[in-house]
């Protein structure tokens, strides 16, 4: 259903409490940048147009996060009323603007079409969205009279002592009608603690003009959290892990110690698999059912089928079938491809190869751009020389080949079907099927050396 939802998030500033050379909206909470988190949050409740407002390193924040929405440019960072000013084109003569900040991510979908709700039935000019926080420090407070009626934001800098008092926050959502925006925001002045242009003066301005201005009160604090400080990225984290952590318990899914578990927003894991502590799994992983993942694994990416056991290693945009175990001490790179009840052990290092099924690659191994068959046999300690320096080759593994412990595999080359390779050989030419290879020097023993 089309609901012509343009939002505009403001993402301009630099964040000096961050004490970072990053952008603010730039920091990561779990795999994700602040700002990501506040597009997909938009993209979800169905806007058909996003305007990012930025200024403090524009090109560095454009290029992290493409395409996927529009920008506007604020080059002086003059306050969030300045910041929307400069998205005056994107605004529109008719429908709704809702205004998110990007130092704020937990925002759900839902609560957006909430609020959107709210302000449709309100038939409201503006409709601001507060929470209430024991600790309302840095927040902008609602101002209401004794009726309860709102009447203003008053930030912390401008706030009197019983101002300060005042638990019912700001959080820094609005959802505007487009032509009371643009009204407000050119009778929007900075003569206030900090000489900004406010856009919270703007809520003020609209009622004045005799406009509807109202404050919905969301429930869950943790959704409207604000990051100022690196301090309030771990609270920002540890919320959002909570989240996320009950979600797949809810599930069915097993983690042992949830706050020592890291699952970004985007991965799904089945029912009845267990993750064990200090694992973190990221991007767009899939993990299927009976698995146990952990503990201290890192999985970025990856799809892993059922019943498979991964046990401190680490994961990039690898796959996994069946039954298969990996590690302890693995690194599956991208374009490892492992098929089911393959054995990855110690120590081994898979990239860009293919390996199927049955196959043992037991320990202290490197296997790169490879072709593996079926019940392959790797002794420990093999190398595949897939590099000379200039070029790549691959190396090709028949299916039950048995390779000799200490083998090097001098790519391009083929390993035929039931081939053996004899330990410690070193291997540059295709070696046929049921063949033994063998390519060391012979063993020469002198009586008596040691004695002279
Ligand atoms: C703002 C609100 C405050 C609210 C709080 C919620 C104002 C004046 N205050 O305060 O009432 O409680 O958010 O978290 O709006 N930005 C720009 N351009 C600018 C200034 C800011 O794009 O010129 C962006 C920042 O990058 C940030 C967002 O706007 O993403 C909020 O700015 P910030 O300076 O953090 O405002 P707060 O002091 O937190
Ligand atoms: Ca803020």
């Amino acid at each position: 259903m089309s609901i012509n939802l343009k939002v505009i998030i403001l993402a301009a500033g630099q964040g000096k409490r961050m004490k970072s050379k990053v952008p603010k909206v730039l920091h990561k909470v779990l795999d994700k940048t602040m700002l990501d988190y506040v597009i997909d949050a938009s993209l979800k409740a169905g806007a058909e147009d996003v305007c990012c407002v930025v200024g403090h390193k524009s090109m560095l924040v454009k290029k992290m996060i493409g395409d996927r929405v529009s920008y506007a440019l604020q080059k002086e960072q003059l306050g969030t009323g300045h910041a929307v000013m400069q998205a005056e084109s994107f605004i529109g003569e008719e429908g709704n603007v809702l205004v998110l900040c990007g130092d704020a991510p937990l925002i759900r979908p839902e609560t957006i079409t909430e609020v959107l709700d709210f302000h449709t039935e309100k038939k409201n000019d503006v409709t601001g969205v507060s929470f209430l926080k024991d600790d309302p420090t840095g927040y902008g407070r609602i101002i209401r009279n004794g009726s309860g009626e709102f009447c203003a934001i008053v930030e912390q800098k401008d706030a009197d002592p019983s101002q300060l008092a005042v638990r019912e926050v700001n959080s820094g959502v609005y959802v505007f009608r487009a032509e009371a925006l643009k009204k407000a925001l050119s009778a929007l002045k900075n003569d206030n603690a900090q000489g900004e242009y406010y856009l919270t003066d703007t809520l003020e301005l609209i009622k004045a003009a005799g406009g509807r201005a109202e404050v919905f009160e969301a429930e869950d604090e943790a959704e409207f959290l604000g990051v100022n400080s690196k301090k309030d990225l771990a609270v920002v984290t540890k919320a959002l892990m909570k989240r996320i952590n009950e979600k797949h318990m809810e599930n069915g899914v097993t983690i042992t110690d949830p706050n020592n578990t890291y699952i970004g927003q985007d991965v799904e894991i089945e029912a009845d698999t267990i993750i064990l502590p200090g694992t973190s799994i990221e991007g767009r992983t899939k993990i299927g059912t009976d698995c146990v993942i952990g503990p201290n694994t890192q999985i970025i990416s990856s799809d892993i089928k059922d019943g498979v056991s991964i046990k401190m290693s680490v994961l990039i945009n690898a796959a996994v079938d069946n039954y298969t175990t990996i590690g302890p001490f693995a690194y599956l790179r991208p374009g490892a491809s492992i098929g089911e009840h393959v054995r990855i052990g110690d120590f081994v290092e898979i990239k860009n190869s293919n390996i199927d099924d049955g196959t043992k690659v037991s320990h202290l191994t490197y296997v790169g751009d490879s072709d593996v068959g079926k019940n392959v046999n790797f002794g420990c300690g093999t190398v595949t020389a897939n590099y000379d320096g200039v070029h790549k080759y691959r190396t090709t593994i028949k299916d039950n080949a048995f390779i000799g412990c200490n083998t090097n595999l001098v790519a391009p080359v083929t390993i035929g079907e039931n081939a053996v390779t004899a330990a410690g050989s070193t291997i540059n030419n295709d070696v046929p099927a049921h063949a033994l290879s063998i390519a060391r020097k012979r063993q020469v023993n002198i009586d008596g050396w040691s004695k002279k």
